[in-house]
């Protein structure tokens, strides 16, 4: 049975952990593909609620083997302390599988993170500071420590003694930072590396077997199409490929091992960290929604930048995504406003535009054309078919789909597992 990828169609937080753990009842597998413990996914089910960063979210699921996989970068300190959490919790853990093949976020990728932050100034990314785009950039330039070479001692003080010299030069030399020092990473990851051993495997070849077994196997994105380092708006980006093509290299299963790729949208756009954001609001509105909608990061607490649905956006990434079904979260934020507004197209020096321009001075001087509705002005949050919505509601959601090219099979109206509307059962 070919896999299933869950994908964030906007910059992030649209609720891909509430939708996967959803969806991760039934199924065998649930594998992590890209970024670290820059994403925040927050759970809320029976177990209470939780935010996960590097764990996938079908852990909540005792029979369900949660894979982090190859193109994942792997905080060991990061995620020994989400497995106390979680095991504190009443949480089984004993399916968790770690890629050998994931790279592993070190202390000076962390140092790195911030001191290269505050080098850009004015033009700063507003990086969520734990360590992913040195990680990547060491992965790449080969120089990167992977998970196998984490639990094997000896090659971890080799490659790393080699490694944090350099690196070391780097953080006095060129930024005047304090050097870190390697024994102490050789001790605390040494720590960590006797508790995450028992979990780290060739988790391809899990994922490959499973899929030849038929067995249910789910793909969990993180961070989201406009944050990724290809098709988001460089170089306010992630450094990780979030798209779905990236969810086959990020396990190794073929791409036509994927057959369905849900993107989860919410029903207005939101954005934490720099860059370019047509549909933002920075008013009483927008003030509005994130009050509302409690809309500070799940992962550094910084207030998220809000405004309209961005179906210019929308419809971009499931071009480059090849979504199949989509799904609406967070419906019930938007039940008490008079009016909702929906961005259709962009008008880009006095002509009007139905696509993303790649070029950031362009995307900069895009402004929205909107599209409309009247608010529902109802409760929504205890609906559990889509026929009982309110008439706008309905019509809002339909627009949604229509635009962006897919159904809407799922319609989120309240942030608990079962607070959502199933119009037609999920892959
Ligand atoms: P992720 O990073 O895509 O997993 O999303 P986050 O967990 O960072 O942010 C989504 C937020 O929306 C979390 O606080 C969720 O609990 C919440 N959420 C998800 N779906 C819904 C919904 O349908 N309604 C409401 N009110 N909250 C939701
Ligand atoms: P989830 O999986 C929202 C943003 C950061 C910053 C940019 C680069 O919870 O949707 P990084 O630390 O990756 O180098 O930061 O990307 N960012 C996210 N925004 N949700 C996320 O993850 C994000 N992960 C990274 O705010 O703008
Ligand atoms: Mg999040």
């Amino acid at each position: 049975m070919p896999a299933v990828a869950v994908i964030g169609a906007h910059w992030g937080d649209e609720g891909k952990g509430r939708v996967i753990d959803f969806l991760a009842a039934n199924r065998d597998v649930v594998a992590r593909y890209a970024g670290g413990a820059n994403a925040g996914h927050t759970v809320i089910n029976d177990l209470g609620t939780f935010k996960l960063n590097l764990v996938p979210a079908g852990i909540f699921n005792p029979d369900c083997i949660c894979v982090i996989g190859n193109g994942v970068v792997v905080n060991p300190p990061a995620l020994v302390s989400e497995l106390k959490m979680l095991t504190d919790r009443g949480v089984a853990v004993d399916g968790l599988r770690i890629s050998e093949r994931a790279h592993v976020v070190l202390p000076h990728h962390l140092a790195l993170d911030v001191l290269e932050e505050q080098a850009r100034g004015a033009h700063a990314i507003g990086t969520t500071g734990n360590g992913i785009g040195p990680a990547y950039v060491d992965k790449t330039a080969r120089e990167g420590i992977r998970m196998g070479d984490l639990i094997r001692p000896e090659t971890f003080r080799e490659r790393l003694t080699q490694v944090l010299a350099r690196k070391n030069r780097l953080i006095t030399q060129i930024y005047g930072g304090t050097p870190i020092d390697l024994n102490e990473v050789l001790e605390d990851y040494g720590r960590c590396a006797e508790k995450l051993a028992p979990y780290v495997t060739e988790t391809g070849r899990l994922l490959r077997d499973a899929l030849k077994q038929g067995k249910r196997v789910l793909l969990e994105g993180a961070q989201a199409t406009m944050l990724d380092i290809d098709f988001g708006t460089y170089p306010y980006v992630t450094s990780s490929h979030p798209v779905a093509a990236g969810a086959s290299l990020g396990v190794g299963i073929g791409p036509n091992q994927i057959d369905e790729i849900i993107a989860v949208v919410k029903a207005y756009s939101s954005r934490v960290g720099g860059g370019p954001f047509v549909t933002e609001l920075v008013d009483e509105t927008g003030e509005r929604i994130r009050e509302i909608g409690q809309e500070y990061g799940t992962r550094t607490g910084r207030p998220r930048r809000c405004g309209w649905f961005d179906a210019v956006v929308g419809r971009y990434s499931c071009e480059v995504n090849g979504v199949t079904r989509l799904a609406v979260t967070r419906l019930d934020i938007l039940d008490t406003f008079d009016e909702i507004k929906l961005a259709v197209a962009y008008e880009l020096d006095g002509k009007r535009i139905d696509w993303v321009p790649a070029n950031l001075d362009d995307l900069e001087r895009c402004t929205p054309v909107y599209e409309t509705f009247p608010g529902w002005k109802a409760p929504t949050s205890h609906i559990r078919n889509f026929d009982d919505l309110p008439a706008n509601a309905r019509r809002y959601v339909e627009r949604i789909g229509d635009l962006l090219g897919a159904p809407v099979d799922m319609v989120g109206v309240g942030a608990s597992r079962m607070q959502a509307i199933v119009r037609r059962p999920l892959p």
